[in-house]
């Protein structure tokens, strides 16, 4: 798949991608669908739907890119405010998508992951999600990580709790927290930290995601709405990404 892209990517003016220096780490905000919907007249469930169909595009694009871990955010923990039939909705999501995509998935290596707060899904929703991490778990391929009941405020309150737990124990001392023991608390302590972070629709903030994950990630926008997000949106964004120059804070 690269090449083809590489080859239609390269009529359009963009770089070759260098195969040594694709992300590691990609995570989405996959925002736009309901303004997706309301543009073609549909109702903001379509939106959802293709949103979906995005999600299974860009997992075998991003995996045939060489990318080996993928995060989308897929519901926030503020995303409970929505009209319930919207929520009810999104919640079945994961299963319809497992339901026709887990086979493929399981078939081409990829590991199913969740990082949110799985105690408030519906039942139908935490049993598909987590048929889908048992059936997948052997495997070695990308990793595709759905964000799902994830609030990153939240993800920092429960962690300084847990922290001071254990100093109230005697196990820690306050001296002994490091970088690293947050790390080890966080909802995504089994990834690295994401190298780019996409976002689709034209919004330029960070709604609630992966802040201490994102610090020294490289951010990426673009107008499009999510369920129009192809394969060649993806590609452009990881050239732009081996454009910029990572500093850490240091020199180049
Ligand atoms: C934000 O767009 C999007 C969401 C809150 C849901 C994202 C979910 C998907 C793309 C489908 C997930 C698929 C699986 C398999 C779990 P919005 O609705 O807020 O868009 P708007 O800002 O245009 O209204």
């Amino acid at each position: 798949m690269i090449e083809r892209f590489q080859k239609w990517m390269r009529n359009k003016g963009v770089p070759t991608l260098s195969d040594d220096n694709i992300p590691r780490h990609i995570a989405v905000i996959m925002d736009g669908n309901g303004r997706w919907a309301n543009r073609k007249g549909l109702p903001r469930f379509a939106g959802h739907h293709s949103g979906m169909k995005a999600v299974k595009r860009i997992t075998i694009a991003a995996d045939a890119m060489g990318v080996k871990y993928l995060t989308m955010y897929a519901f926030s923990t503020e995303n409970w405010k929505r009209p319930k039939e919207e929520v009810d909705f999104l919640m079945k999501l994961p299963q319809e998508f497992l339901a026709i995509e887990l086979q493929e998935l399981i078939d081409k290596n990829v590991q199913v992951r969740m990082m949110g707060y799985k105690e408030d899904l519906p039942e139908h929703t935490l049993r598909a999600i987590e048929e889908a991490e048992s059936k997948t778990k052997n495997n070695t391929g990308l990793v595709l990580n759905f964000a799902l009941n994830y609030g990153s405020r939240r993800e920092l309150a429960e962690t300084v709790k847990e922290i001071a737990k254990r100093i109230e124990s005697g196990e820690l001392s306050a001296e002994q927290i490091t970088e690293e023991q947050i790390e080890r608390q966080l909802l995504s302590s089994h990834l690295p930290d994401p190298d780019l972070l996409i976002r689709t629709s034209g919004e330029l903030r960070l709604s609630n995601f992966m802040l201490w994950q994102l610090a020294y990630s490289e951010l990426w926008f673009t107008d499009v709405y999510w369920p129009e997000f192809t394969e060649a949106h993806l590609y452009e964004a990881i050239a732009e990404y081996q454009r910029r120059t990572r500093r850490y804070g240091g020199l180049s």
